[in-house]
């Protein structure tokens, strides 16, 4: 098996898998660093995208064609849009989309790339069932798998939420896994993202989000621990 690319957008989404590395070797290109070794017997490279669409979409690239990683497996936290999540909740993608790709004003609908064929991008379903089972052992919080959406902005707006959830179908949203994902589908890599929820995307979201960011994050690298040893 090829190597696996883990990545988070910041530190505190990979810190956990760095401190369980073994033989790590680093290396960095445009800026990014590439941490390469053992995670639990398993030949991975970690990496930090950065915050941001761009970020993560040159992060994945770069996994692809200079690491050859054979899946990706996105972690980190997220704002809830389904009503059902409750913060500490996870959300497995089904599939990817952005919510800031809007052309509507000449007559493509919110959120569809205009003149192609595809603006939403499948999850593996392998990797999907997978990360469902691995959050299931997690006691006390609920996984739910739907439509993540991604744009560069921190939501922090009732009104949003509810248009992103009625009108998109997202369930949570964040700011970097429809980059992943498009990146992902355009060079036929299998990927699934995995968000735990910070905050609602409301107003107190950004007091939630400082909270609850590094139990978050842990939680979902903590699913990785059960889909390395499952893959
Ligand atoms: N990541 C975590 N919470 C978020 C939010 N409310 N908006 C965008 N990205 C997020």
């Amino acid at each position: 098996m090829g190597k696996i690319a883990l990545i988070g957008a910041m530190d505190s989404e990979i810190a956990y898998y760095l401190s369980e590395m073994k033989g790590t070797r680093t290396e960095s290109v445009y800026g990014f660093t590439f941490h390469h070794g053992n995670l639990w017997n398993t030949p991975v490279v970690v990496c930090k995208t950065g915050v941001g669409k761009v970020n993560a979409a040159i992060c994945t690239q770069i996994l692809v064609e200079r690491f050859h990683v054979e899946l990706i497996i996105f972690t980190g936290v997220a704002g809830a849009l389904h009503p059902d999540l409750e913060i500490g909740d996870i959300v497995i993608s089904s599939e990817c989309q952005y919510h800031d790709m809007d052309a509507s004003p000449v007559g493509f609908p919110k959120g569809t790339i205009p003149f192609q064929d595809t603006s939403i991008f499948p999850a593996e379903q392998k990797l999907i069932q997978l990360a469902v089972k691995a959050g299931k052992q997690i006691e006390g919080v609920k996984v739910l798998t739907g439509k993540v959406l991604s744009g560069d902005q921190f939501i922090s707006n009732v009104d949003i939420v509810k248009s992103l959830y009625e009108e998109l179908s997202g369930v949570c949203v964040e700011m970097e896994g429809a980059a992943v994902a498009h990146v992902a589908f355009l060079t036929g890599i299998p990927y699934v993202v995995i968000r735990s929820m910070s905050d609602r995307a409301d107003h107190s979201a950004h007091v939630n989000f400082y909270e609850f960011e590094k139990l978050a994050a842990a939680r979902s690298c903590e699913m990785v621990r059960f889909m390395l040893a499952n893959l």
